[in-house]
């Protein structure tokens, strides 16, 4: 159904989408009526970073995802950085691989916090909650924490993590992987983020969180609140962004198998031409230049069609929403990811999806790719 050519209605939207980027130094955006302000990374040269951390260790607790990238973009931006991992541990054998080196800039957790002015604690959010009556006895008076999840502080009935009242606590929650905060910053780009501060007990933690932000190679920067960000992100992963878009094909694909459509047909118009075709151009150029690109029986379609499964679906996003505000999903996720047996738990459930028909399907098709032809 996907037009090959673009029709006249789609011109307009077309030389919209390619209108010059903002402007550096904006900073008061108007997103969709409400105005907001982002922090832009020109305002935080190098130099300024040097001088506004020249009396600081940064302390990266944790060498996962996070650790990689943020502890790595501070080094290179030439920042005193230590790690503290487990000693021996996966993420100390990977953190001498990158080159930092035991006993000078890999410490184990606990040595590196007492040597460290600002934590960064990257650990992953079971472990930040079971090393947390560990870790908070030295968070004495001058030293700052800083998180890149809201996870912990906001749900410390069940993690237990409750921050000193009188050190700064602060965040900046990268949206993208670790691999894409490495990957940008290498590229002269930066990931945006997202900042916010629990706990202001200098007066300066907003400042403080905002060069930290660029000082492990962010762009731009949008205030949220520890709650806000938590809450979103785990909305956000369980939704469109992994479980409900996965609920959602697996839906479609078995209905056109139970109307006897081939396997290669089902994925081929519920997948790949999904996240090959359609989905890069919402991306890119938004929701409306993808209907423009597309024939107007495809278009009557999708415009009949989204409002019923918009209200199909919002009581499940609902129910989803008070699910996070409860706790009830950091309980499952604070149980399940503490089990010994975790990772084995996991990849079982993994291993079902890699061999459901949809996906073993989808491994065929890939090879068939034009760029793979
Ligand atoms: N990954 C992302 O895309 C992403 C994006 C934004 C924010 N965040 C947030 O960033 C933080 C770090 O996440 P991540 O994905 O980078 O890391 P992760 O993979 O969740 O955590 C890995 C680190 O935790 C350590 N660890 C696990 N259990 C431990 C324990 N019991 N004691 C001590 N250390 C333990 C691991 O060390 P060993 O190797 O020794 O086990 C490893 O260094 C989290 O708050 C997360 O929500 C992540």
């Amino acid at each position: 159904m996907f037009r090959n050519s673009l029709s006249k209605l789609a011109r307009p939207t077309l030389a919209r989408a390619q209108l010059p980027r903002n402007v550096r130094g904006l900073k008061n955006i108007n997103f969709g009526g409400t105005v907001e302000t982002v922090h832009e990374r020109a305002d935080w040269p190098r130099e300024k970073l040097l001088d506004y951390f020249k009396n600081d260790t940064l302390c990266v607790c944790g060498y996962g995802s996070q650790g990689y990238g943020q502890g790595l973009n501070l080094r290179d931006n030439g920042l005193k950085t230590i790690i503290g991992v487990r000693k021996n541990g996966s993420s100390w054998k990977a953190a001498i691989e990158d080159g930092w080196v035991p006993g000078e800039n890999l410490f184990p957790i606990e040595e590196a916090i007492k040597k460290g002015t600002i934590i960064m604690n990257l650990l992953s959010d079971a472990a930040q909650s079971e090393t947390w009556s560990s870790i908070k006895p030295l968070l004495t008076k001058g030293k700052t924490l800083y998180f890149s999840h809201g996870f912990s502080p906001v749900f410390n009935k069940l993690t237990h993590v409750e921050p000193p009242k009188d050190i700064d606590t602060i965040m900046v929650a990268p949206k993208g992987s670790g691999r894409s905060v490495r990957s940008l910053f290498k590229e002269g780009k930066g990931v945006n983020s997202s900042y916010a501060v629990w706990n202001d007990a200098t007066g300066k933690a907003e400042e403080k969180t905002i060069a930290l932000a660029m000082a492990i190679g962010s762009g731009y920067v949008y205030e949220t609140t520890f709650q806000r960000e938590v809450y979103s992100d785990l909305y956000g992963e369980r939704g469109c962004l992994m479980g409900g878009i996965h609920g959602m094909f697996l839906a479609q694909y078995e209905v056109l198998r139970e109307n006897g459509h081939t396997p290669s047909e089902a994925f081929n118009e519920t997948v790949e031409e999904s996240t090959q075709s359609l989905y890069p151009m919402v991306g890119k150029h938004g929701m409306d230049y993808m209907y423009d690109a597309c024939s107007t029986t495809a278009r009557r379609g999708a415009l009949d069609w989204y409002p019923v499964f918009r209200d199909t679906l919002k009581p499940v996003f609902r129910k989803l929403y008070a699910n996070i505000k409860s706790g009830a999903e950091t309980k499952r996720s604070l149980e399940f990811n503490s089990r010994p047996d975790y990772r084995e738990a996991l990849e079982k459930e993994l291993d079902t999806v890699r061999n459901m028909e949809i996906w073993k399907v989808g491994t065929e098709v890939r090879k068939l790719r034009p760029e793979n032809n």
